[in-house]
């Protein structure tokens, strides 16, 4: 329809709202459907997280805030990053928005002409092409693989980058894969970086507080400080305390560029809700021990899901470090044949045939950019999990 604009025929739809979408209409009628497509925790927002959202509204902080954020959140931005990340921000050098997501749009939409290109590490969360493609920007695709972690290689960054590259967009913990970057990992990347200062880097560093075992996280700019001047430091508080409702991301990163951002959102939202602000304020200065009791929920789980997983015939998981989410291939069973009648031809119609005949919805990989995989969120309860990987092992060894 000659209506809508031209940058609307450059972008897809989430698969991950689809799935979920799916999940939901095949519940309304009636069929028991076990949904791991979604990326939230299924925890509640901490107690003293909400009391301070309360209090807020209660205070009357409920008029626009400054577009960037009020001064006491930014302060508790550039305190956290120097408490938990080394990291020395002004609070000048943060800014707040709706969500990461807003973040990263922000940013695109603030560096981004055409042509520029933008180098992503497949698999990727399923918005970072969409926004460099609505931005007028190319995404440039770095494969890594399930042998090397899913993590990108110094010599696949190498390849990636041309004249045109604006941006490498890193992520870890990643979603969809779960695979996190050591400090060693981190300092081979930056320093294929250092031969190309024209690129900028976005660190989305959302799942930091999600890892397990011994993995230590690192972010790039602690690891290389000479990255310093051109990396934009991604975070918020949707994962880490349960808040994904509320709305809040932020970034730390050169004056410059925040005050560009800080233009584009105040053309576009004003800035974020003042009575979140205050909460996130609590959640980032507060008490932090929601964060290490989570996680060891998670990482019961993680542990639960591998195992489960990889005793289901032709599946291989690798054990991810960190985030919420499992990427196991099904490689072995492309090709193999539905007791329906049905033929796997890719992790597609795996996901599509699993999720009529068991009712587990799941994500093909291919809609993240790598598969045949597919990538499960076990961020619900332990029974629930248990179940859905009974039914993915009686599924696969039904395949002929
Ligand atoms: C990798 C990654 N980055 C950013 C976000 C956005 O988070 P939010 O907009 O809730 O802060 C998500 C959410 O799913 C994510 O998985």
């Amino acid at each position: 329809m000659a209506f809508l604009a031209d940058a609307l025929s450059r972008v897809k739809p989430s698969a991950t709202i689809a799935v979920s979408q799916k999940a939901r209409e095949l519940k309304t009628q009636g069929r028991d459907v076990i949904g791991l497509g979604a990326g939230e925790p299924d925890f509640d927002t901490p107690d003293n997280v909400k009391n301070a959202a309360i209090d807020a509204i209660n205070r009357g902080e409920t008029k626009y805030t400054p577009v960037s954020g009020i001064q006491p959140l930014r302060e508790a931005i550039a305190a956290k990053f120097k408490r938990e990340n080394n990291l020395d921000y002004d609070w000048k050098q943060t800014i707040v928005a709706t969500g990461g997501k807003q973040i990263l749009f922000n940013a695109m939409m603030a560096t981004l002409n055409p042509g520029d290109e933008v180098v992503i590490p497949s698999p990727y969360w399923v918005s970072y092409p969409e926004m460099v493609s609505i931005c007028g920007g190319t995404p440039v695709f770095a494969e890594t693989s399930i042998d090397n972690g899913f993590k990108l290689t110094p010599d696949a960054l190498e390849k990636a980058i041309t004249p045109k590259t604006k941006w490498l967009i890193m992520n870890s913990p990643s979603n969809p894969s779960g695979a996190a970057y050591t400090e060693a990992e981190l300092k081979a990347l930056a320093d294929v970086l250092m031969a190309h200062p024209h690129v900028w880097v976005l660190t989305d560093d959302m799942y930091e507080h999600l890892t397990y075992g011994d993995f230590k996280f690192f972010t790039i700019a602690e690891v290389e400080p000479k990255l310093y001047d051109r990396t934009l430091t991604m975070n918020g508080v949707s994962k880490a305390y349960a808040m994904t409702g509320w709305r809040i991301g932020y970034a730390a990163g050169p004056i410059e560029l925040i005050k560009a951002m800080d233009m584009i959102q105040g053309q576009q939202t004003s800035g974020a809700c003042s009575i979140a602000q205050w909460a996130a304020v609590e959640a980032l200065n507060g008490p932090q021990d929601f964060i290490t009791k989570n996680k060891a929920i998670f990482q019961g789980r993680r542990d639960l899901v591998v195992s489960m997983l990889n005793q289901a015939k032709g599946i291989n998981c690798p054990v991810p470090e960190g985030a919420f989410y499992v990427y196991p291939s099904c490689a072995e069973l492309i090709g193999k044949t539905a007791p329906s009648g049905k033929v796997i031809e890719t992790d597609e119609d795996f996901v599509s045939e699993l999720l009529e005949v068991e009712g587990v919805a799941v994500v093909h990989g291919s809609a993240f950019g790598l598969g045949p995989n597919f990538r499960i969120s076990y961020a619900t309860s332990e029974e629930l999990l248990e179940e859905a990987c009974n039914r993915i092992q009686r599924f696969t060894a039904s395949l002929k």
